[in-house]
């Protein structure tokens, strides 16, 4: 039997697990590390954090599971998109990475959309407009804020693949986390040259661009040494996390959409084609299944909401705060007697791409209690996230079925407020390790244990519930979500001078 690795190097942590050829995991394993904040809106982390979780979870999965060094064949990498681990010569990293909610880039952004030659033109090179999240921005803030740093820069590599240079060697990315750099050409499934030389940025900055189920590397000596494996572990493509959490729940065939909850909010569609929403608010990037694409948009704060609302107003610790949270918001009432919530503590992505915007309380009054408030955040969050699945309907993208994954999906009340904010039934299936499950698919297709990853998703991914949609909540949703929209139209303008103000 031979078995495979999937790691997901995430924002609050890192997950590894190990599967079987047949799909079922026999180890896993976490670890969790810090975000900084060293001015409001901006995020960072250090990559040698990463490093440090890979390397103790895969040690501890391994042990954990008692199997043969020789037995372990492949390993996936997933992780958070779009964040800038920053390179020397000598592979030192330069400074801390941005990450993809950091929201330093907006000057950034416009400078792109100038040298591309506006916003369509570059909406035709690499399929998306400048967001200050995605990657090619925060190149070009190095060069601006921080030249001696810039003129250090040999490399620039996503988050999972700075792991996969240390553990392979190779500077090597796949498409649909190199899709979020906003310099792949997303149709041709390689980098840009075009943006790269308006940008003025070299080629020879970014690594090599394989499809996800592809073998980029073999383990380095010390490094098999140091994990317990052998040089003869491949290192597969793997994904992005977004894309990765798609194939973890079966999301590679039209007509299914996933979304998850985790820090961030994504609605994630499968597309057999390229298709760009021409005003920019969904993302088109590839798909990890060879050939295909994928559209989503994405909430920035999202389980993140209710993680502020637990660690900085409650006094609860532990995870035990989350399952009293649960209790008390499932006990208010739909709508929470009139309090809204809008979910933008990190500025906001889709569909608002609005650095600027805040997070909000709207409609409190004397008889609000934690129950309520706890509720709203909840309901906003799914709010925001029906207005990716009303642009996704707009473009007529077919959806037949909405798979619920992400921690926030693990609430069976958040899973009924999913149903009856979108209005169709919320379907769980039995993987729920969604992005390190998707990449260690992709580790057992590099590897030859399945032909493609739609054959590895159909022998292992299938549905266990299904939450169907309870019509009189749905009319109370359904009336409240207009309200939820014209609250951020209402407040934009405040929400850029409050942000003028704090300059
Ligand atoms: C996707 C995105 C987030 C991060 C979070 O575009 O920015 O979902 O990948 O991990």
């Amino acid at each position: 039997m031979s078995y495979f690795l999937g790691v997901d190097i995430g924002t609050s942590g890192t997950k590894t697990i190990l599967i079987n050829e047949r799909g079922k995991i026999l180890a896993e394993d976490s670890a969790r590390y810090k975000l900084f904040h060293p001015r409001p809106l901006w995020c960072e982390q250090n990559p040698e954090d990463w490093w440090k979780a890979t390397v103790k979870t895969i040690r501890s999965v391994v042990a954990k599971s008692g199997k043969s060094a020789a037995s372990i064949k492949a390993i996936g990498l997933s992780g958070q998109m779009h964040g800038s681990v920053f390179l020397d010569k000598e592979d030192k990293v330069i400074r801390p990475a941005l990450l993809w909610n950091d929201q330093r880039t907006a000057e950034e952004c416009d400078e792109i959309e100038s040298r591309a030659g506006g916003r369509r033109a570059l909406i035709k090179m690499v399929a998306n407009p400048a967001l200050t999240g995605f990657t090619a921005p925060k190149i070009l803030w190095l060069r601006n804020h921080e030249p001696r740093n810039y003129a250090r820069l040999h490399k620039v590599l996503l988050p999972k693949d700075d792991v996969r240079r240390r553990l392979t060697g190779e500077y090597a990315t796949e498409v649909s986390d190199a899709s979020g750099m906003l310099l792949l050409d997303v149709k041709k499934r390689d980098w840009s040259t075009k943006l790269l030389s308006k940008l003025d940025l070299d080629r020879s900055l970014l690594g090599e661009v394989y499809e996800s189920e592809d073998v980029t590397g073999t383990l380095t000596k010390k490094v098999a040494k140091t994990l317990g494996l052998t040089t003869d572990c491949v290192v597969v493509g793997g994904a992005g996390d977004c894309a990765a959490n798609a194939v973890g729940t079966g999301v590679v065939k039209s007509g299914v959409l996933s979304t998850s909850i985790g820090t961030s909010g994504v609605m994630f569609v499968h597309s057999d084609e390229v298709q760009v929403d021409p005003a920019g608010r969904l993302h088109t990037f590839c798909h990890a299944v060879r050939g295909k694409w994928h559209m989503m948009g994405v909430n920035l704060c999202a389980g993140g909401s209710l993680q502020w609302f637990a660690e900085n107003l409650c006094s609860e610790v532990g995870d035990k705060v989350y399952d009293v949270l649960n209790r008390e918001a499932t006990k208010a009432n739909p709508g929470s007697d009139g309090l809204f919530f809008l979910p933008y503590l990190a500025g906001e992505r889709t569909p608002h791409a609005d650095p600027d915007a805040r997070g909000c309380f709207v409609g409190l009054t004397l008889a609000h209690q934690r129950s309520q408030l706890a509720r709203s955040i909840m309901e906003g969050v799914t709010y925001s996230m029906r207005d990716s699945l009303e642009i996704i309907r707009e473009m007529n993208v077919p959806v037949k079925q909405v798979r619920v994954s992400g921690g926030g999906s693990k609430s069976k009340l958040w899973r009924q407020l999913q149903a009856d904010v979108f209005g169709t039934k919320a379907v769980t299936i039995n993987a729920e390790q969604g992005p390190a499950y998707g990449v260690a698919l992709l580790a057992a297709v590099g590897a030859g244990a399945y032909k493609n990853v739609q054959q590895a998703c159909a022998a292992t991914i299938r549905e266990t519930s299904s939450t169907p949609v309870d019509r009189k909540t749905k009319r109370i949703y359904d009336a409240r979500f207009p309200v939820y929209q014209n609250l951020y139209q209402s407040l934009k303008g405040n929400f850029k001078a409050i942000s003028a103000l704090e300059g």
